[in-house]
């Protein structure tokens, strides 16, 4: 323990010691020596505290030497730290050599796209490919979007088809109509159409409602919608095009099959089959035997569709088709059960 009494001499073996032991620390022993001498209970701080003893005319000449040595022992531990780095790096670049080839360890418990944003991705990528841009809607939207712009007037039958989830507007507040979530992917074709003249060419994902719930419904679900809208457009292209987009998903090996349908914003109307994935067309018990099993609805946009939003039924015509997003990536991978995309259990999904 420094004591006060004689200043100088005790600076004086203070400073031999740090002289001869800064030098041979190593990095531990150099940061407790650092605290030793320099901390604010240090052996230095005792000094200074010490000076107070002594006659007013000695001060300022051991103050100046304290300060001194605490100058010189910052130098002594800043060397010794600058040569522990250039040791360490020198033992480094001695040691055996790093194999910078060798595979990084993986992290075990990685996340990935959920199966169902799988088969979207590929399927807006198929479509992008054909020269499809991706418009979006809203999820709650208004009946006259959803419905009465795809010609389903207020009393239309076909509105049974989707059982509807209804909106409450909030008290007082002033809408459009009727307020529901959307029951399809369909009025995105209505606001891309109003938004923006001839030639057209969209698709759609999304997530849709309805009062659904067992084993191949759920209440909500995902669509993607495809419109085209240009001079000339016939069912051959429509054809075509889902030809492409099936075959595109599912594998070169896959084939379509339209038969007729309706569908009140669409007409000709079809229902688009697909070959069976569980059979691969010989006929099992999921297509009944038939080799094939139902995708999508399609079809020529309706004039009264086209009429709605402005356009010339007589200049233009168009195709449209929508499709369960879920029900494709159910198809594709074997599911048989929708509510497991739903459950996020990772046993499923690591699988899927
Ligand atoms: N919106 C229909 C549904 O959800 C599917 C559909 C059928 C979309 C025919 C279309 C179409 O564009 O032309 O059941």
């Amino acid at each position: 323990m420094v004591t006060a009494g004689q200043p100088q001499l005790l600076l004086g073996d203070l400073l031999e010691r740090a002289r001869r032991e800064i030098p041979a620390a190593g990095a531990d022993e150099l940061e407790a020596q650092r605290v030793r001498l320099l901390g604010r209970k240090g052996e230095l701080s005792a000094l200074l505290r010490g000076m107070g003893a002594l006659p007013a005319g000695e001060r300022p000449a051991a103050g100046a030497a304290v300060n001194a040595a605490r100058d010189e022992i910052e130098a002594l531990l800043t060397a010794r730290r600058e040569a522990i780095l250039r040791e360490a790096r020198a033992a480094e670049l001695g040691g055996a050599p790093i194999d910078v080839t060798l595979p990084g360890r993986r992290i075990a418990a990685r996340g990935r796209r959920h199966p169902v944003s799988e088969a979207q991705d590929d399927l807006v990528e198929i479509l992008a490919r054909m020269g499809y841009e991706v418009a979006e809607g809203p999820e709650i939207e208004l009946d006259y979007y959803n419905f009465e712009a795809l010609n389903m007037p207020p009393d239309h039958p076909a509105r049974d088809m989707q059982d509807t989830f209804y909106v409450r507007p909030p008290a007082g507040a002033r809408t459009a109509g009727p307020i529901l979530l959307r029951t399809h992917t369909s009025p995105v074709q209505i606001r891309t159409m109003l938004a923006r003249p001839p030639p057209v060419r969209i698709c759609s994902p999304g997530k849709v409602y309805r009062r659904d719930d067992d084993p191949t419904h759920s209440p909500m679900f995902h669509q993607i919608e495809v419109l085209c809208v240009d001079r000339d457009i016939t069912f051959g292209h429509l054809a075509g095009t889902l030809d492409a987009f099936v075959r595109g998903f599912f594998g070169e090996d896959f084939r379509v099959r339209l038969r007729p349908s309706y569908f009140p914003f669409v007409e000709p109307g079809a229902e688009v089959d697909v070959t069976c994935t569980f059979c691969l067309g010989k006929g099992c018990r999921t297509c009944k035997g038939s080799g094939f099993v139902e995708v999508l609805g399609a079809g020529l946009v309706h004039p009264r569709v086209l009429r709605a939003v402005g356009y010339d039924p007589e200049e233009v015509s168009g195709f449209a088709f929508g499709c369960g997003i879920d029900r494709l990536a159910m198809l594709r991978s074997g599911i048989d059960d929708l509510r497991l995309f739903f459950e996020n259990d990772l046993r499923f999904l690591e699988q899927a």
